[in-house]
């Protein structure tokens, strides 16, 4: 098979392109080159995709099995793949996210067929109107379209709601003993998906017939409280944490940029089913329990100091939700 990744030394495409190496994949990734991530056997084509017309003339003559769009976040986005890669492929796999489901759910087992709507965060309804738009080429012009909606998955990024992701702030906090904040009770359900798990999942999509015009979601079948997250962070780094309960509406009235990606997402309790994926690829099951694989991530964090970027900003706010709470 060859396959076009647009990305794929990302957070999760990186596990996903070894993982096509491993299979025997022509796999060829177009990126800028910013990062140096290493993915023996693979093509670099270097090149900005938001450049259409030298992406364009880049990828000129080519044909590929699939083309997986790490990075397509608007509907402009698909606007521009579709129109670069009509005719030019047999699947086009399109990244969206487990956060466009219903928000929040009125029942918490997620499966591909609950609806599509988020209120509370513009960056899941652009994912949602990237699918429709999806689905329209797909009816209207037979454009070979797969959806794969990740839920929170890391790797080189710490699955925290607040203080971390791409940076290192709570885990400073938690190794200086300093409080960090929990939306709610720390008792809603979540799951963390570790890229690696995900990647095992992901390419058994890749040029599967029985795709074409579907959407799945990958996930771990590990489900965790939110408590049970941020202490197995803290135990990854040798500390007990200092978990202070917040309301999330409280936190999102504070601090506006997390309304989102809490009300919109992580405050609510949702479970996976993974039984579609399964269909496909039925030998799918996610092997890395979260208390393992942050320990993973922690090293790599460790393995550069580079990488642990810590904020004052967030600091900073962190301590003015703290400081707001504690006053009432
Ligand atoms: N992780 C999660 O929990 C989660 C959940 C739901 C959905 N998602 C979705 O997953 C996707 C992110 O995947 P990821 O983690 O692999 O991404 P990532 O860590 O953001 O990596 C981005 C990749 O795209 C390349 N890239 C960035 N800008 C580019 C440009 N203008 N032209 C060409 N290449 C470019 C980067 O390489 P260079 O910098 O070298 O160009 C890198 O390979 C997103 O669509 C996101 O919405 C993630």
């Amino acid at each position: 098979m060859k396959v076009l990744f647009i990305g794929g030394t990302g957070n999760i495409s990186r596990s996903v392109s070894l993982a096509c190496i491993e299979r025997g994949i022509d796999l060829h990734l177009l990126t800028r080159g910013t990062r140096h991530v290493d993915i023996p056997g693979a093509q670099v084509v270097q090149g900005d995709i938001y450049r259409q017309d030298d992406v364009r003339a880049l990828l000129e003559g080519s044909r590929w099995d699939s083309v997986v769009d790490w990075i397509a976040y608007t509907e402009e986005d698909i606007i521009r793949d579709i129109g670069l890669f009509r005719g030019k492929t047999g699947q086009f796999v399109f990244i969206s996210s487990a956060s466009a489901y219903q928000k929040p759910p009125v029942h918490p087992l997620i499966t591909e067929s609950t609806p599509l709507c988020n209120p509370f965060w513009e960056y899941s309804r652009n994912k949602i109107a990237c699918e429709e738009r999806l689905n329209r080429a797909y009816r209207d012009e037979g454009f070979p379209i797969t959806i794969v909606r990740p839920s929170l998955t890391y790797d080189t990024v710490i699955p925290v709601a607040i203080g971390g992701w791409t940076e290192y702030t709570v885990i400073e906090r938690i190794t200086k003993g300093q409080p960090i904040i929990v939306h709610g009770d720390g008792s809603s359900l979540w799951t963390v998906t570790h890229a690696e798990d995900f990647a095992k999942g992901f390419v058994g999509l890749l040029g599967h017939p029985q795709t074409i015009g579907e959407a799945f979601h990958i996930t771990s079948d590990e489900t965790l409280t939110w408590n049970q997250i941020y202490w197995a962070v803290a135990q990854a780094a040798g500390r007990e944490p200092h978990l202070v309960h917040i309301s999330s509406d409280f936190i999102a009235a504070c601090e506006e940029s997390l309304r989102g990606s809490l009300l919109g997402d992580k405050s609510c309790s949702v479970i996976f089913d993974n039984s579609k994926v399964r269909r496909i690829v039925p030998d799918f099951k996610a092997t890395i329990p979260f208390h393992l694989g942050i320990k993973r991530t922690l090293a790599w964090f460790d393995a550069d100091p580079a990488r642990k970027i810590v904020r004052k900003e967030t600091h900073e706010m962190m301590d003015r939700i703290l400081q707001a709470y504690l006053k009432e």
